[in-house]
């Protein structure tokens, strides 16, 4: 099987890069910890020098300093790269996107946004309201398309029923979480919504850098696989660590006997499922965004395409549909 390294997003003119340089971890603080700047600049530099067109950010991310990264590491570079970013939903009413997408404009010391996409959903706002303004911007020429991001079926047929055309849904995928392909994934390949995965090495639990449970700090130990007593938990759920270490056990020594990085390996996967146009990989410095890059030339076959679906479908069965990483009562709607 071929993994292509580019994809033309609908409802756009551009092309994207398949794997696409996430700048969340890059700010540190919240989930990371601490974090050099100079690693963070050299590490969306080698993105770029190495052939990573397309850079993943959001206001949210260090209020503003993850844009402002990227716009120092990649200065001079701006027509060369794919820029998306990211309106949280507070700002969701048509105010308040115009307002944060100037203040975005502002930190990446550019004159446009070319995937401007909608963090989380919002109901307390008219979906139209938000989208009204998305269309605002791209006749503006301040963003040139318009995506979502944690969206599920419902809020994607209000924007498809009110004729809005979406270019993309971001969501958290991975072979650890495989929760959208109950009937989020299936929807977004009918409707031509392409998804860009989020965490899809599971925030390096995918690399096979922790061997267990105790070894994965608290603050990314939040999500639904850990317990609810772990100190940043935010849902109720019992956990399930001893099926989610099996299931990376299971994965490492696939990866070990085929002679493929793990994390690699696992980004392949994700690569050539039907409906994800790319993954949104983070990485904290050159080297690790050096080792995600060796993806694009994993030896991926239907065989091992297959295997790797079948050890981690007891979690994803597990987990169930519920789409959203960190809540039980879940956000995606
Ligand atoms: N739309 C949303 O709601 C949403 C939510 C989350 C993320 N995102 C986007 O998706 C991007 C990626 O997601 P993510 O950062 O949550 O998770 P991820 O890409 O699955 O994991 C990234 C982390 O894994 C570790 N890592 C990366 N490459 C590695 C390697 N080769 N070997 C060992 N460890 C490695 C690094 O952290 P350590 O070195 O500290 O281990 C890195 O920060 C973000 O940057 C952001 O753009 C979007």
């Amino acid at each position: 099987m071929q993994i292509s390294t580019t994809y033309q997003l609908p409802n756009t003119d551009f092309e994207i890069s398949r794997m696409i340089f996430g700048c969340w971890a890059i700010v540190g603080g919240f989930n990371w910890g601490d974090q050099d700047e100079r690693d963070s600049l050299q590490a969306i530099k080698t993105a770029y020098e190495s052939g990573i067109t397309t850079f993943d950010t959001a206001e949210a991310y260090g209020a503003g300093q993850s844009e402002n990264l990227l716009a120092k590491a990649l200065k001079g570079e701006r027509k060369n790269i794919i820029i998306a970013s990211k309106v949280g939903p507070q700002d969701f009413d048509k105010e308040g996107v115009i307002k944060a997408c100037e203040r975005g404009l502002k930190n990446l010391q550019s004159e446009y946004i070319d995937l401007y996409q909608l963090h989380w959903p919002n109901p307390a706002i008219p979906l139209e309201e938000t989208l009204e303004a998305m269309e605002i911007l791209k006749k503006q020429g301040k963003i040139r398309s318009y995506g979502v991001s944690n969206f599920g079926t419902q809020s994607l047929n209000i924007a498809k029923n009110a004729g809005f055309s979406l270019s993309s849904n971001q969501m958290a995928y991975n072979l650890l979480f495989r929760a959208i392909e109950f009937e989020i994934l299936p929807h977004c390949v009918a409707e031509d919504v392409p998804i860009l995965c989020y965490s899809p090495i599971m925030q390096g639990l995918l690399t096979g850098k922790f061997g267990n449970e105790e070894e994965v700090p608290d603050d990314r130990a939040r999500t639904r696989h850990f317990t609810k007593e772990r100190s940043q938990a935010r849902h109720q759920d019992e956990g399930c660590e001893e099926l989610t270490f099996e299931t990376i056990s299971k994965i490492k020594d696939l990866s070990g006997d085929l002679g493929i990085a793990m994390g690699a390996l696992s980004l392949a996967w994700l690569l050539v499922q039907d409906g994800v146009a790319a993954v949104i990989a983070g990485g904290r410095n050159s080297s690790q965004v050096k080792r995600n890059l060796e993806t694009l030339n994993v030896p991926i076959t239907e065989d091992i395409v297959n295997e790797l679906s079948a050890i981690t479908l007891p979690l994803k069965e597990h987990l169930g549909p519920n789409s959203d990483l960190w809540q039980s009562d879940c956000r995606v709607i």
